[in-house]
């Protein structure tokens, strides 16, 4: 059913769209950010003859994709992954890996995650798809208690203090961290990055009920499992000791070069050194020190914003923001108040949660600089230092990487863990300017330069001081020169060959009047599908200034001109707007997806894409959420018996109301819906096993 703006009743709704997302979850998450004219205006010269050559590229491209053909329902069964590692990376244990075997990383092998490629279902699907011999459960949802004395899921009771104890709203980024050797206990980590206020409240709820309960259903949350053997479900324990919710109301301190800055200081925070809350946190990822990363995302609908200065409008901050009337409950949602003036350059950034301490105050890290994060993702580097890899999801927005300045210290002795803790407080920002070869040679593919935008403490942007550079990164990127991609969600090193996977979602603004056309590294004009970039450091270093890159999906339907796949030429799933990524023990890609084009009407999914060998390329469709949901946050244990895959169903039902559920996702109540009556959906963690 589709909701028309008068319908609303919680919240000012502009109505607008985008693509095949519902119109809600456009407000609701992004604050109809492909609605308005893209923030970056600037006119930074990519390499206007490369992109001419790109647009006579397109057609070889579409002859090597139309040798792919659809998987249907009756496709081939899976072949075992072939990914042949590249140069193997040491030292990087942890993380998404934790059964790596430490020295042996990047080992070939068999994933033991095989199956038979699932076709897409039909975009009002309410049900979860998996393969044949899969079955899936769920975790936790929201509203599910988790902190001690936290009172059980009543929607239609809601307060602040019953939402800050329970699973937050729109779970997306999620790691299952396991904390003991034989597999049965582990720490869920999960992101929360906004609410649906239409489905989550009846009609007639106090306003500022709404907005407190809203501010206290964003965040994160720790919870701790238990299962009775690897490989089986796991359990949440409610109450368990290291169980915690981080809301947009948790303190957390800055560290690095910004700390205590004039562009920090607030009314509230006249030191510029503490802030209360996080927000719209989207993806993230686990360090090798047992730590996990989150990106403040869209945090410019929060506020209300003049808009007049370019420092603000180069974040999409101004008048026509402020999609949730916080302000009226808490005035430092008002920038344009005069205490408040920086209140939003305190969102944005990199935030790190230590989730084994649960009284650990998480740190926002101004080093690694402000923009629109989607995530971070670390990796060690050979010699020891730590280098995280994040994208900016805007249209035209950019790529960057942060090199620690000081090195990983092994084990996890108390100093280690300090020393540790402090990696991500000092380093070095760059940001990716790629530089097509020319469409001679049949790939769209070319070299790469990290451009410096700080180093050894300093400003390298002229006219920027280092300040200036870390809260105002975008306008210190378009300075230096960076490439505009299509929206880089996440940004991620894969482990086992060391190569570096970058979702580019889409961005259907691309050629528009007035707009940057087609390059190499984002070959489409109106691309409503997206693509998969491929960077390879230089000589195996995540440090050095150089790369080559090349596009390893440029996704749709297989058969449509301008797709790619990896230039495998038998049958792939079809695949659009690529949004997380992650990777199996064996290196094979996994991508999930955020909003299919109207033109496909299917729901959002997770695919499997061999990455090396023979089977490069191949796309393969492993699940889907169902109707209105994005799939999220997905982790892929395929090791020591297990093989599970993990995901965040966010926004199930998105378009719905309290009265008018559009989705019943995961417990398909039929009859009394027991305390609150609520039948509707609720946005779940969940596993998919072996049957
Ligand atoms: Fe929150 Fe870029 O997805
Ligand atoms: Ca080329
Ligand atoms: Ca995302």
């Amino acid at each position: 059913m589709t909701q028309t703006p008068t319908d609303r009743r919680h919240l000012p709704m502009a109505g607008l769209t985008h693509g095949n997302r519902n119109p809600v979850t456009c407000h609701l998450r992004c604050g109809d950010a492909c609605s308005f004219t893209p923030p970056n205006t600037t006119d930074n010269d990519y390499f206007r003859d490369v992109a001419t050559r790109a647009l006579s590229r397109r057609r070889t491209l579409g002859l090597a994709g139309a040798g792919a053909v659809a998987l249907g329902v009756a496709a081939t069964t899976a072949s075992p992954a072939a990914a042949r590692p590249g140069r193997a990376i040491a030292g990087k244990p942890g993380g998404k890996y934790p059964h790596t075997k430490p020295g042996k990383p990047g080992k070939p092998g068999r994933s033991r995650l095989l199956f038979t490629p699932v076709a897409p279902q039909p975009a009002d699907t309410d049900s979860v798809g998996v393969p044949a011999g899969y079955r899936w459960d769920t975790i936790v949802r929201w509203g599910d208690p988790i902190l001690p004395g936290a009172p059980g899921f009543d929607a239609s009771d809601q307060t602040q203090e019953s939402a800050e104890g329970q699973f937050g709203y729109n779970c997306d980024y999620l790691d299952i961290i396991e904390t003991n050797s034989k597999g049965t206990r582990a720490l869920l980590v999960a992101n929360h990055e906004y609410t649906n206020e239409e489905i989550m409240f009846p009609p007639g709820t106090d306003p500022e009920t709404v907005v407190r309960v809203a501010l206290a259903s964003h965040g994160m949350s720790v919870v701790e499992l238990r299962r009775a053997r690897r490989g089986d479900a796991w359990s949440y324990i409610p109450g368990a000791p290291k169980n915690r919710r981080i809301t947009a109301e948790t303190p957390f301190t800055f560290d690095g070069p910004v700390r205590g800055s004039a562009l920090l200081r607030t009314a509230e925070d006249p030191r510029g050194v503490t802030v209360r809350g996080t927000l719209n946190n989207c993806a993230g990822g686990t360090t090798p020190w047992g730590t996990v990363l989150s990106g403040e995302e869209n945090f410019n609908q929060y506020f209300l914003a003049a808009g007049t200065d370019v420092r603000e409008s180069r974040y999409g901050l101004g008048p026509t923001q402020d999609s949730r009337g916080w302000r009226n409950v808490d005035e430092r949602f008002d920038a344009t108040s005069e205490g408040y003036r920086n209140e939003p350059h305190r969102f944005g950034w990199i935030v790190e949660v230590d989730p084994t301490d649960p009284s650990s105050t998480p740190v926002k890290h101004t080093a690694m600089g402000r923009f629109k994060h989607e995530g971070a993702n670390v990796i060690v580097n050979d010699d020891g230092h730590v280098v995280a890899y994040m994208g900016d999801d805007e249209r035209f927005d950019y790529v960057y990487r942060f090199v620690s300045r000081k090195k990983l210290r092994k084990g996890n002795s108390p100093g280690a863990r300090r020393h540790n803790l402090g990696l991500l407080s000092e380093g070095d920002l760059s940001v990716a300017k790629f530089i097509g070869d020319g469409l001679e040679d049949g790939v769209s593919d070319g070299i790469g330069r990290w451009l410096p935008l700080t180093r050894a403490g300093r400003s390298m942007v002229a006219g920027m001081s280092l300040e200036e550079v870390l809260v105002f990164t975008r306008l210190a990127a378009d300075k230096a020169g960076a490439t505009k991609m299509d929206r880089p969600e996440d940004v991620e090193p894969n482990l086992v060959n060391g190569h570096i996977y970058v979702a580019c979602t889409n961005n259907t603004d691309r050629g528009k009047a007035g707009k940057e056309g087609p390059t190499e590294p984002n070959p489409r004009n109106a691309n409503k599908d997206g693509h998969v970039v491929e960077m390879i450091p230089h000589k195996g270093d995540h440090t050095l200034e150089r790369f080559r890159w090349n596009l390893l999906l440029i996704c749709g339907d297989p058969g449509t001109a301008g797709t790619y796949f990896g230039g495998y030429e038998g049958p792939v799933s079809p695949i659009s707007c690529p949004d997380n990524v992650a990777f199996d023990s064996v290196g094979n890609l996994w991508v999930s997806t955020d909003g299919q084009p109207s033109s496909t009407s299917r729901c959002d999914a997770l695919f499997k894409v061999p990455v090396a060998g023979p089977q490069r390329g191949r796309v393969q469709q492993f699940l889907s959420v169902p109707a209105g949901a994005e799939t999220c946050g997905p982790v892929v244990r395929d090791t020591d018996g297990e093989g599970s895959v993990f995901v965040s169903v966010q926004h199930p039902g998105d378009g719905g109301t309290w009265e008018s559920p559009t989705s019943f996702f995961p417990d398909y109540v039929t009859g009394s819906a027991g305390r609150g009556e609520f039948k509707g959906p609720r946005p779940s963690v969940i596993q998919v096993r072996r049957a």
